[in-house]
């Protein structure tokens, strides 16, 4: 088995199948398939299934012209049917790993896919799970679930965890150039999971075991969202202080050692850093352990949108206005800038404490056209001399790279701004966080 898949990676021979088509899952399927692979990707999602079969990408790190000329040259295609899973060689699962209500993991779209797989697992398969999820996930959750085929891990089919690091919207990183970490079940899985990505990622490294892999990639994301809790209850001290925070880190990042620069802003946002922490506080839970960073930082990470509208009450009553009835005018919803992204962005919560206050909330964001809230929609606003005029307070949620800053401090009766895009002007009617 090992040898006849080791010599269908090294022939491009291997049949790949990506589980999953979404910021993770098309990149993955699109690298496998430059690499030379023929790709299938599957999706339970048949809209996404039939635009990506036109070659019309919804994943702005994708262009179409890209999924076109892979689909042209017949090594990439689609489908909602996981049928298609008996001629794969290699299955990659990248579906989402979100928190339920009461922020505990759900990995209900693990289970189903894991099901999914194991209908239709067969001898010789290479089963990897991408999904970022809490240690123990592979070897506790999807090992049972396919060996209760009465096929045999490292034996009959091999399995590992190797977590998905891209970063979207990120022009430099890409999944073909950031190093993927791999940790198989057995010695030999580990050895076929490095192979198999080893053909079309740049730089793979091996760890002794599948939870390894699970908790560095949770090490990676604590690491991200500790350290901007870190720095937001900075900003938070500088304010009282009366000291300018970004001025402070610009400081501090000139010492070329032993500092990393993270910089405060509205809250946190996307599915990985405000999700994935809770993933491994769960499971030390289970263990009867409290993880203290993870629960501070993400305390003083969610109390930022409040902070935010708490300035921007600063900003109102400078002009001797309450939120009753000012029109606020939101800069940017997405959790990032020049995406579209706006899963657990904190413009939501921003959003609807202003509405809760009685103001007029309008946006722009050319990323996103439109917002449902619990009972309202909202249509992103062509940014204009008007709109701008018309705001009583504008806040700079997230700093999409096509806001002309000049022209917008010029038309602006006063702004807020959580990103130090005004960074340049110093006027008494800009608040900085
Ligand atoms: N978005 C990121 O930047 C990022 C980065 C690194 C890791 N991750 C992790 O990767 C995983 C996927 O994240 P994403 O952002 O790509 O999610 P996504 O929501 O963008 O895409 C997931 C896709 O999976 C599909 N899906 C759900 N259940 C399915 C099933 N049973 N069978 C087939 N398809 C199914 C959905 O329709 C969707 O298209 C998550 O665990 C996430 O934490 C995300």
């Amino acid at each position: 088995m090992k040898q006849l898949l080791q010599e269908r990676i090294s022939t491009r021979s291997l049949r790949v199948g990506v589980i999953g088509l979404g910021y993770v899952g098309l990149p993955l399927a699109a690298t496998f398939a430059e690499a030379g692979f023929h790709v299938t990707g599957i999706d339970t999602d048949e809209q996404r299934v039939d635009l990506a079969n036109r070659g019309e990408s919804y994943i702005p790190d994708i262009s179409s012209a890209t999924l076109q000329t892979l689909i042209n040259a017949k090594r990439l295609s689609f489908t909602s049917d996981y049928a298609a899973l008996d001629d794969i060689d290699a299955v990659s699962i990248c579906v989402p790993t979100p928190l339920r209500k009461t922020r505990d993991p759900d990995i209900s779209y693990i289970i189903s896919a894991a099901q999914q797989v194991r209908a239709h697992l067969h001898p010789g398969q290479l089963v990897i799970l991408e999904s970022t999820t809490y240690p123990g996930t592979t070897d506790e959750v999807l090992l049972p679930e396919l060996e209760s085929t009465g096929l045999k891990v490292g034996l009959d089919f091999f399995l590992a965890f190797s977590p998905e690091r891209i970063d979207p919207g990120n022009p430099d990183f890409s999944a073909r150039n950031t190093p993927k970490i791999v940790g198989g079940i057995t010695p030999t899985c580990t050895e076929l999971a490095l192979a198999f990505y080893g053909a079309a990622v740049e730089k793979v490294v091996s760890v002794s075991s599948a939870r390894v892999a699970e908790m560095a990639k949770l090490l990676e994301n604590t690491f991200r969202a500790v350290n901007i809790g870190l720095v937001n209850e900075i900003a938070i001290m500088c304010e009282k202080l009366s000291i300018d925070v970004w001025e402070v880190i610009d400081a501090a990042a000139t010492k070329p050692f032993g500092f990393m620069r993270f910089l405060p802003g509205p809250g946190l946002g996307g599915h990985c850093i405000p999700v994935d922490p809770h993933y491994l506080s769960w499971k030390l839970k289970t263990l009867d352990y409290r993880a203290r960073f993870i629960e501070l930082a993400a305390e003083i990470n969610s109390g930022m949108p409040h902070y935010v509208v708490d300035k921007i009450s600063e900003a109102l009553n400078e002009q001797r206005r309450s939120f009753n009835g000012a029109t606020i005018l939101v800069l940017g919803l997405a959790y990032k800038r020049n995406v579209g992204d706006v899963r657990e962005s904190p413009a939501l919560d921003i959003i609807q404490e202003l509405i809760a206050r009685k103001a007029v909330v309008l946006y722009n964001d050319e990323y996103i056209p439109s917002l449902t809230l619990r009972d309202r929609t909202l249509h992103s606003q062509a940014v204009s001399s008007g709109l701008l005029q018309a705001a009583d307070c504008i806040v700079i949620v997230t700093d999409h790279s096509y806001y002309d800053v000049p022209w917008i401090v010029g038309e602006a009766r006063c702004i807020v701004d959580t990103r130090n895009m005004t960074r340049d002007y110093k006027d008494e009617k800009i608040f900085r966080l």
